[in-house]
């Protein structure tokens, strides 16, 4: 049977919750194990619920999962947070039986042990930060993590503030496991952590560092961004990649002056990208028409996060997707890609870029925060099996003065000129513009230009990666999602198909321009279709009914976390079941 094997670490910001959970991925991934993590804490630096979980298993894992089948609890909050799942079959480590801020009650079918971290760390180390490590030295004892890997990872992370903290949490593991063999001598404990197995030529990676990679890959030779929650450590990679590989990492003042950069470079003929979150994009819209009007290839990468405003900087929503398809002002085309795991968000920036150079547009790729933490092990990337894509550039010219940068022509895009081309003409101009690049403002230009621009993805759906289909024709239920989404669904459908229901899904990874025939012919093909989506208005389900004939029903959740399969399930169970279509439903 399928090893499927869930750790879950909760405690407070500060308590080095998801250090902990890190160091469990590790040595799972050092075991030949799939990996995937689901983090999430609050926005500030101390306090505040955090969590870090880990789900393990030697088959690949497609999302989070439900729940836990082991709960370490470092404090009274996250029992209470977690009580609820506290299911029979589960295992809880908890900080007691003294010496915690919380007494743990007895639970039917719940197997419990009580490790006094907070009070060995305190008072037998004499510093409470050493608290995760006790708790890491009872679990390594009970579940049979193996020490070695552990011992390692945290020497790679502990080695920069000295070897005396490496030994100090070496001996805090120590106490943890000579806790339980003097108190659980006789313990029968229901899981194991699984024996190792072949190592898999895999690297790790969170899905910020899997945009960087991709970035690399895709040819980009220029980043420039204004740090924030949670985009920021896209630039944080790219900074220890592009030192290798070549390339400029660059921080501005602003999302402004950062998107401007990007647009520079662009324009130079270097591909360039940023990432932002949802402030960061409503301040970029003005310029990103800018490089709509002036035809300038960018990627703007959107870590989406909890809007609007500030907002919840560290937490889960898909509520981007209006902003990035249709913000800011005037008839601006654009695309919009999203990212459904780390897998995607390698290959996706490479499309990004590749879609940006071959229409000289901009391109935008959405991510979320929980993704943007989110840890899984990939195939090792084979750089060769990546088609890239360079803009049309223009041949070296005899005249500049006959140079036609904006040349109508039936694909709508033009040879771009660019500085260093001999004879071309290399303006960039946010003004509407003749071929030659001059201001104009008549009727008839205006016409040809805004339809050349709109023309461009005429055939974009046909050309892009056909849209993957689950699922046969005749099924009793669709179910069309986006980014996260799609691993979860894709867990949710598997448990509906095996149970013998009929439900497809589509997994669309370019949103817009809209794939209207693949989502026509998907609508036409099942009896209803549903869109779950974690946003309160529905945004993809809108679009969808804005440029097709399909109907959808709407399935939101907006509390900042990311849907799980269980909810899908359940909605599908319920769609099924109803014989009149609901309009919408919602989870909270
Ligand atoms: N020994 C020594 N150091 C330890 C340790 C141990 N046993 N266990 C943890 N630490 C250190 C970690 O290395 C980390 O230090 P570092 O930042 O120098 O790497 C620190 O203690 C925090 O531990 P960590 O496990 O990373 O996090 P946590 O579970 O305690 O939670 C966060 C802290 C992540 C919630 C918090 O730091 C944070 O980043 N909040 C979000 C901030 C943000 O982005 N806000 C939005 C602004 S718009």
């Amino acid at each position: 049977m399928a090893i499927d094997l869930t750790i879950k670490v909760a405690g407070e910001g500060g308590e080095g919750v998801i250090s902990s959970g890190d160091f469990i991925m590790q040595a799972a991934t050092r075991s030949g194990m799939e990996v995937m993590t689901f983090k999430s804490f609050p926005a500030e630096i101390k306090g505040g619920y955090a969590l870090s979980q880990v789900r393990i298993s030697d088959e690949k894992i497609l999302s989070q999962g439900d729940g836990f089948d082991i709960l370490v609890a470092f404090n009274g909050e996250a029992y209470e947070v977690n009580k609820p799942l506290l299911k029979p079959g589960t295992v809880m480590v908890w900080d007691g039986p003294h010496g915690g801020d919380f007494e743990a009650e007895e639970h039917e079918g719940v197997q419990m042990f009580a490790v006094p971290m907070s009070d060995i760390a305190k008072n037998t180390l004499k510093n409470y930060i050493a608290k995760n490590m006790v708790a890491m030295g009872a679990v390594i004892e009970l579940f049979g993590l193996p020490e070695d890997s552990l011992k390692s990872s945290i020497h790679d992370k502990f080695i920069k503030k000295g070897q005396a903290i490496v030994d100090f949490n070496y001996q805090a593991i120590e106490l943890g496991r000579q806790w339980i063999r003097d108190n659980y001598p006789d313990r029968d404990v229901k899981y194991t952590f699984p024996a190792s197995t072949a190592q898999k030529d895999v690297i790790i990676l969170e899905g910020n560092q899997a945009i960087s990679v991709g970035a690399v890959i895709g040819g980009a030779k220029f980043y420039g961004a204004y740090p924030i929650t949670p985009a920021t450590s896209v630039g944080n990679h790219l900074v220890d990649i592009m030192h290798q590989t070549g390339g400029v990492v660059y921080q501005t003042e602003d999302e402004i002056s950062a998107l401007a950069t990007v647009i520079g470079a662009s324009f130079t003929g270097k591909k360039a990208i940023t990432a932002t979150a949802g402030p960061g994009i409503s301040l970029m819209q003005e310029l990103i028409g800018l490089a709509v009007m002036s035809e300038v290839p960018i990627v703007v990468a959107d870590v989406q996060r909890g809007g609007p405003s500030t907002g919840m900087p560290t937490k889960h929503d898909q509520s981007d997707l209006f902003a990035c398809a249709l913000g800011g002002h005037g008839d601006a085309p654009r695309v919009v890609l999203a990212a459904a795991n780390v897998q995607d968000c390698v290959d996706l920036t490479v499309d990004a870029l590749n879609l940006a150079e071959k229409y000289q547009t901009p391109v935008m790729l959405l991510s979320d925060a929980s993704l943007s933490i989110q840890t899984e092990a990939i195939p090792r990337p084979n750089v060769a099996d990546y088609e890239i894509v360079d803009r049309d550039f223009a041949k070296p010219q005899p005249d500049p003065s006959i140079f036609n940068r904006y040349q109508i022509t039936d694909s709508g895009v033009s040879p771009m000129g660019a500085p260093g081309i001999p004879g071309t003409n290399y303006a960039a101009t946010g003004l509407e513009h003749a071929e030659d690049s001059g201001p104009r403002t008549n009727p008839e230009t205006r016409n040809a230009m805004t339809e050349k621009r709109w023309r461009k993805f005429d055939g974009i759906e046909d050309a892009y990666k056909p849209i993957e289909r689950e699922g046969e024709d005749g099924d009793d239920l669709g179910i069309i999602c986006w980014g996260m989404t799609q691993s979860v669904t894709r867990e949710a459908v598997a448990r509906l198909r095996a149970q013998g229901h009929k439900v497809s899904a589509l997994y669309p990874k370019m949103l817009w321009p809209m794939p209207q025939k693949q989502i026509e012919a998907f609508a036409k093909s099942v009896k209803k279709v549903v869109v779950p989506e974690a946003n309160y208005q529905g945004q993809f389900a809108d679009l969808i009914k804005m440029r097709t004939n399909v109907v959808p029903i709407k399935f939101n959740a907006y509390r900042g976390e990311p849907l799980i399969p269980r909810e899908i399930e359940a909605m599908a169970l319920e769609l099924l079941k109803e014989e009149a279509p609901k309009a919408r439903m919602a989870i909270h």
